[in-house]
């Protein structure tokens, strides 16, 4: 075993990060055949502590897969707040609804199937408000209750800076915004790469470092997972 994996393990056993629950969802995600891109234990706690420092009470996530990742923020949020997660497997969707349902967070939690491109159009704040007006057509998606105080986007890398550009819209000052997976293992690094995972993330890094609005950084990491990294913004 690599020593950054017996490392994470260390860390977990540590904290006693791992429960029945969260060990359950791994193992619906293996039984359904879907990819095992959840975060670690580890990254879930750290997840769940930049919920407390930011005092988030609305959270919003992109790609929800098992439910995982959506368990931590959830666990971290008082209870008078919420968790709008989005995914565009609806074979996902439904099993991280069980799977919430299970870690008894469904008060907290609202899981909606489609593409996020689409879904967080019709959800923003503007929208909503035309749509009130009577000006616009309405909709069957929750209306946010004001600013979205943390963005996780976990999902599809080349719609990042649209993704981010929304959370900018809907967000206060001291919002963070994270985005998952922009590192791959140092292709991040590969000015010359063909995949669209690489090229929206470089895009993203790039665009992250001029973008004055935000005071961002890029977290390496490494553990159980494959190496990757984590941006965080925070909106000035
Ligand atoms: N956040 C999860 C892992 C998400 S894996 C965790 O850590 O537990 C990425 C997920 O994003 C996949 O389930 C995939 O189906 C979903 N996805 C990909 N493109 C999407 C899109 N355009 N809109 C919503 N979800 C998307
Ligand atoms: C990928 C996506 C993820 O969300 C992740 O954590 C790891 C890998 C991917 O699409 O390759
Ligand atoms: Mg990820």
């Amino acid at each position: 075993m690599h020593i950054y994996s017996k490392v994470d393990r260390h860390i977990s056993d540590l904290f006693g990060l791992e429960d029945p629950v969260l060990l359950q969802v791994e193992q619906s995600i293996r039984e359904h055949g879907l990819p095992e891109h959840s975060v670690s234990a580890v990254q879930g706690q750290f997840l769940a502590l930049l919920v407390q420092l930011s005092r988030a009470r609305q959270i919003i996530e992109i790609g929800t897969l098992g439910g995982y990742s959506t368990i931590w923020l959830a666990r971290a949020l008082g209870e008078d707040g919420k968790l709008i997660s989005i995914e565009i497997d609806p074979v996902a969707a439904e099993l991280a609804r069980d799977n919430i349902r299970t870690a008894q967070l469904d008060h907290k939690v609202t899981i909606l199937t489609g593409d996020a491109v689409e879904v967080l159009q019709r959800m923003s704040h503007a929208d909503q408000q035309e749509a009130a007006k009577g000006s616009a057509p309405g909709n069957d998606l929750p209306s946010l209750r004001g600013p979205v105080d943390l963005f996780f986007m976990d999902a599809d890398k080349p719609n990042y800076i649209r993704y981010f550009n929304w959370a900018i819209e809907n967000s206060r000052s001291g919002s963070l915004i994270l985005a998952d997976n922009v590192v791959r293992e140092g292709k991040l690094l590969d000015e010359n790469s063909t995949d669209p995972k690489v090229i929206g993330v470089r895009a993203y890094c790039e665009m992250l470092s001029r973008d004055e609005r935000v005071s961002s950084s890029i977290l390496q990491q490494v553990g159980e997972k494959a190496y990757d990294g984590l941006a965080i913004s925070m909106v000035k």
